[in-house]
């Protein structure tokens, strides 16, 4: 393979990924994610839009500062101040990388930004220019690029390289191509461009027609050497291209790529994990590589092929992408030094003494109640120790829930609200109903419920549940994450979580619908 090019790969979930409604996360579960993905040697972490809030600046700053092998790139419009806030929270990083975009489409350059061609071609070049004072490594890319003009974008590459590009960037932003098309766009680009030899060519596909994947890699095929995409293909709208797609086809058909990448494929899984945790977005059990039915054979047929020989309906190792089988890691009887081990082998970094004694005591309860802990529980139980140290303006003490058949279903339930204990109490349609409406009566939240979602964390009837409970305020979306054996109390967790995320306000641009 020593003759094979790089396939560089560019995550944009902290980013991409965090303006799926209701994904939005925290500095430390931000940082989490990003050492998972240094772990499985991502080449280019998209950290955020630093100019977005004071949150996501810091977010951005604190990654920079904290990931050693990985390149940290933060994103910023085609505008001075942007590009200044994005150099300031990269100034630390090992290997700092600034990201800067403007809409080139005939739509977008009339109707979103009301600039001609030539203005959204000289601030292009200055902006790529100024991004330059910070770091010689910039990305520029023509937003839209899927929509527009092959001569506009032809000019306005030449130049941003000419100005000091190192990364040109394709992004199909609305999901509008098909690969055959992509590829050619990506091919003619190359060819005509004079300096394209300057500068490595990268896409960037969102799935609205459910091709991001085939797109991203119809470009490879023709010369993209950098593929931005995200986890689980979490991100705007119907999301971006999934990384563990992309970078599974690519090695799986060594035949037909001219590239590979530098990952390890066993972190796929496990960041998956992470990811659907922290943003509440399950994973649905048909998805690739990552879905739990992914390498599960149900036919009969199936099943006698794999056991013959496993090629016969297996084209990939599940362990290749770190599925290990339901592992029982620790019991009742484990010790904090043990627990702790066995955090830091599956990769969860407690961010205090105070997490992890936080997490340990959770691991106690649980462990009274479940015998036999697996990686999957631990990793439930470090993301609600995460969740706990936030602030929060409310917490559950105590719920009683009586469900009878024939009968109303009632709940009493005690909440600390800013330290002090009320009481709630409500009938429901079922136990969750009638728990969610005992909340509600302590605290009174004007929120609207828009999803309500149960998973079973591993397998058998005392597996933990894990809730996810989306909530709406006055036009934000929040997702609340709870984990219990007990799904009602999950239940409880998750709309509580999500409350106290309602409690902490944010205010943050969105990088495209500003200019
Ligand atoms: O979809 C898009 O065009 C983007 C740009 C900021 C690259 O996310
Ligand atoms: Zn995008």
């Amino acid at each position: 393979m020593a003759d094979k090019e790089k396939l560089i790969i560019f995550d944009t979930t902290l980013r991409d990924g965090e303006q799926s409604p209701g994904a939005s996360m925290t500095q430390d579960e931000k940082l989490r994610i990003a050492k998972s993905l240094e772990r499985m040697h991502v080449d280019v972490i998209e950290a955020g839009f630093p100019i977005a809030s004071p949150g996501d600046f810091e977010a951005v700053r604190t990654i920079a500062n904290t990931l050693t092998q990985s390149t940290v790139c933060g994103l910023a419009r085609a505008l001075d101040k942007d590009i200044d806030r994005a150099g300031e929270a990269l100034k630390s990083a090992a290997s700092p990388r600034i990201h800067t975009f403007i809409a080139t489409s005939p739509i977008h350059m009339r109707s979103k930004l009301r600039m001609s061609p030539e203005q959204v071609l000289d601030q292009a070049v200055a902006a790529v220019r100024r991004a330059r004072r910070y770091t010689d490594d910039v990305e520029f890319s023509p937003e839209d690029a899927g929509r527009s003009e092959i001569d506009f974008l032809c000019r306005i590459i030449e130049a941003a390289i000419a100005a000091g590009a190192r990364t040109i960037n394709i992004p199909d932003t609305v999901g509008y191509n098909i690969p055959q098309q992509f590829g050619e766009l990506v091919r003619q680009l190359i060819e005509k461009v004079p300096n394209s030899d300057k500068a490595v060519f990268s896409v960037h596909c969102h799935n609205d027609l459910g091709l991001a994947v085939a797109n991203s890699l119809a470009a490879v095929l023709n010369g993209a050497r950098q593929v931005e995409c995200t986890i689980n293909g979490l991100g705007e709208r119907a999301g971006n291209a999934s990384l563990e797609e992309v970078v599974m086809t690519v090695r799986t058909r060594q035949d037909i790529f001219p590239c590979e990448t530098d990952l390890d494929t066993t972190q796929i899984v496990p960041t998956s994990r992470l990811v659907s945790s922290t943003t509440g977005f399950a994973v649905q059990p048909n998805k690739a590589i990552v879905g739990a039915n992914a390498f599960a054979h149900e036919s009969g047929i199936h099943q006698d092929g794999v056991l013959k020989s496993r090629e016969t309906y297996e084209i990939m190792r599940a362990e290749d992408v770190g599925w290990s089988a339901n592992r029982i890691v620790l019991g009742k009887h484990s010790g904090r030094n043990a627990f702790r081990s066995r955090l830091e082998e599956i990769g969860i970094e407690m961010g205090s003494e105070q997490e992890l004694n936080e997490a340990f005591s959770r691991f106690k309860d649980l462990a009274d109640k479940k015998h036999e802990i697996y990686d999957e529980d631990l990793q439930a139980l470090a993301t609600e120790a995460s969740l706990s140290s936030v602030n929060e303006y409310c917490k559950l003490v105590s719920l009683k829930v009586c469900s009878e058949t024939g009968e109303t279903p009632h709940a009493l339930v005690t909440l600390s609200v800013e330290d002090e204990e009320r009481v709630g109490a409500a009938d429901g349609g079922g136990p969750v109903d009638a728990s969610f409406k005992a909340i509600e009566s302590i605290i009174d939240s004007e929120t609207h419920l828009q999803l309500y979602s149960v998973n079973a964390i591993t397998c058998g009837t005392d597996a933990q549940g894990e809730v996810t409970v989306r909530l709406e305020k006055a036009g934000r979306i929040v997702n609340g994450q709870g984990a219990d054996t007990d799904i009602v109390i999950a239940s409880a967790k998750a709309y509580i979580n999500a409350v106290n995320k309602l409690t902490q306000p944010v205010v943050r641009a969105h990088p495209q619908k500003l200019n």
